[in-house]
């Protein structure tokens, strides 16, 4: 059985890792998202988006994967799997997931703003949030280090996108978990399955602009939901 997984921010949240929408320290409530996450932003305030994705990166690191990434790991044991995920931080892979696609990025990945050189660090530690802290410098052209993140106004790396379509396109089951399913081109891959004529299943507490269109809509937690989806979808192959 061939199972794509599509994850948005609603299965980290049971982690700990907020959204800018439930940002706990309410340091950064004053700042409009699409200034901390745009070039736009980062070019009029390169220290405040740095410092922004440098206190994400650390607090990423500090929390676990819950019941929701490590169900979609052990599936392996069972099943071909493909992650796709919208989310910049590394639960999946810490979870044991071995292909996982990063739509929007990665917190763990950096490179030079100038030259596109990849940054090994050292990455300067923060253990409170800051609002500002100017970013690390390239050694072979002095130009700025960035994270590793789609921002707003990019395009989407062409090499995850593919495979992404690929994923959802050939599955027997798409399993949509803890996204809004609104942003773009990621939304778009649920219609791409149904096309295609694979069983769609979304995990979400709330609804969304999938759910009348799903196969199946399961209105649970991640948590809750995925260690117990496995044994549901041979069933829902079969109808
Ligand atoms: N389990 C499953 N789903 C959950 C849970 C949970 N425990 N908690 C919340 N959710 C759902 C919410 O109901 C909501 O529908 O997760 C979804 C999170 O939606 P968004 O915050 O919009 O996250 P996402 O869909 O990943 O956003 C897409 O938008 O902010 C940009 O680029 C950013 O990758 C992000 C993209």
């Amino acid at each position: 059985m061939r199972i794509a997984v599509l994850s948005g921010a609603g299965i980290s949240a049971e982690s700990g890792v907020p959204t800018f929408r439930d940002d706990k320290t309410g340091l950064w409530a004053k700042y409009d998202p699409y200034e901390l996450s745009s070039t736009d932003g980062w070019q009029s305030h390169p220290e405040r988006v740095w410092a922004w994705y440098l206190w994400r990166h650390h607090l990423v690191e500090r929390v676990q994967p819950n019941d929701g990434h490590r169900a979609v790991a052990a599936w392996q044991d069972y099943a071909d799997v493909t992650v796709i995920t919208q989310n910049v931080d590394n639960l999946h892979e810490r979870a044991g997931s071995t292909t996982v696609h990063h739509l929007h990025g990665s917190l763990f990945e950096f490179w030079c703003d100038t030259c596109g050189s990849r940054f090994h660090g050292p990455l300067p530690d923060m253990p409170e949030p800051e609002l500002e802290k100017m970013p690390p410098q390239c050694d072979i052209c002095g130009g700025l280090i960035r994270p590793g993140i789609v921002w707003f106004g990019e395009q989407l790396p062409d090499e995850p996108w593919q495979a992404a379509v690929e994923a959802a396109a050939t599955a027997d089951v798409l399993v949509v978990v803890g996204t809004s399913a609104v942003v773009y081109p990621a939304a778009g891959l649920p219609e791409v399955a149904l096309a295609q004529g694979v069983i769609v299943v979304e995990v979400n507490p709330e609804q969304t602009p999938l759910s009348g269109t799903a196969t199946l809509s399961i209105r649970e937690s991640a948590s809750t939901a995925l260690p117990r989806l496995l044994p549901q979808l041979p069933e829902l192959l079969a109808n």
